[in-house]
């Protein structure tokens, strides 16, 4: 069995039953969360032929920061409960695989911690009602080396899961929930999503902490524009691994109409949701992605073999793609067209 396929279930023997299901599981009926790898391998190629592919490159650079390889680890939660090194083994698993890691508002480490690691990071945010605990969050990100924000802006309110059975905040035994924002100062009303934001939030964003600002969770093309108008470096088209509106289309099926509306801008788009295999990324990055984000495959190696099978992970994508690249006639990522992909 292909090694990536192997990891969820190897992490689901490793892992309390709510933890996996947490991991795992999409929002309200799980139509999106479990369409979202089908509607990738969907997409059908034309490949060019006789093209010299005895040299290739899958280098890239992401906001300027080179990467050896066009993928990079989402954010997500609860990594200290998958492995107790937790964001600062994922994020030693990703410094050598010389790629970026998106680190989670929530995450159970501090930002200091995963900055040590060496590899460059991006801080994932979520503005919550009080600002002021927004703007503590920016400034210990900003001291701790971020490279840029990812505002989160498919959040507005969580989207509800059907749990059937105990939930993961019913099992969870170890602290390191929120490592990075202490909530015993705050109200619950403080730290509510902000659920009136406008595109004005990204302005403020920039501002605030001298970076780049991505948003995710764009999934039109008219959404794109506004953030990118109102001074988004660029847009991460994603679904949230299926886990806000249920329904929501497939990011394979999104990013089209985005690259079509951001052309020309100079804007860099990522998407995320459902990316397993190396032809999944050549689709994207024909499509229009500068780059992709693994959300679930990474906390499944992270689980199953720590820092070294993150590393693992993303060098096997990288692998796979690159040979793709290959078949598909290209040498590098600045050949990939949208022609490559039958419409
Ligand atoms: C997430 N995701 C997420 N996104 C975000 O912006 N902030 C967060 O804290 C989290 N937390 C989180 C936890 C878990 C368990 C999952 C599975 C996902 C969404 C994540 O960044 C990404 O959009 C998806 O995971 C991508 O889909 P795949 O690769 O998991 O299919």
């Amino acid at each position: 069995m292909r090694w990536i396929d192997s990891l969820e279930e190897a992490a689901a023997e490793k892992l309390p039953e709510p933890l996996h299901r947490y991991f795992r599981q999409g929002s309200a009926g799980g139509i999106s969360a479990g369409e979202a790898v089908a509607a990738w391998s969907s997409y059908r190629f034309r490949p060019r032929v006789l093209t010299d592919v005895s040299t290739v490159d899958i280098s890239t650079t992401v906001l300027g920061t080179p990467v050896d390889l066009p993928v990079l680890v989402a954010p997500t939660t609860m990594q200290r409960q998958a492995d107790p090194g937790g964001e600062a083994a994922m994020s030693a698993g990703v410094a050598a695989a010389n790629s970026v890691m998106g680190v989670s508002s929530n995450a159970g480490t501090t930002f200091a911690e995963i900055g040590a690691t060496g590899a460059p990071w991006w801080l994932q945010i979520y503005v919550v009602r009080n600002r002021e605990v927004t703007v503590k969050m920016l400034d210990a990100a900003v001291a701790a080396g971020a490279r840029a924000v990812i505002l989160t802006a498919d959040t507005p309110v969580v989207g509800r899961k059907e749990d059937d059975g105990p939930t993961v905040w019913e099992v969870i035994q170890s602290g390191h929930l929120l490592a990075n924002l202490d909530e015993s100062q705050y109200t619950a009303e403080d730290l509510g999503k902000a659920d009136d934001l406008t595109p004005d939030v990204i302005g403020w964003l920039g501002e605030r902490t001298g970076l780049p600002v991505l948003v995710k969770g764009v999934l039109r093309g008219d959404d794109a524009k506004r953030c990118v108008d109102a001074g988004a470096a660029g847009v991460i088209v994603s679904n949230h691994g299926g886990r806000q509106l249920d329904g929501s289309i497939s990011t394979a099926q999104a990013l089209p109409e985005v690259a079509e509306a951001l052309e020309g801008t100079g804007a860099e788009i990522y998407v995320d949701g459902g990316i397993r295999r190396g032809e999944h990324i050549l689709a994207a990055l024909a499509l229009g992605a500068h780059a992709v984000f693994v959300g679930r495959p990474a906390l499944w190696a992270l689980t199953v073999g720590s820092s070294d099978a993150v590393t693992r992970l993303l060098g096997d994508l990288g692998a796979e793609f690159e040979h793709a690249l290959r078949l598909a006639g290209c040498q590098r990522i600045a050949d990939l067209t949208p022609d490559l992909v039958a419409r």
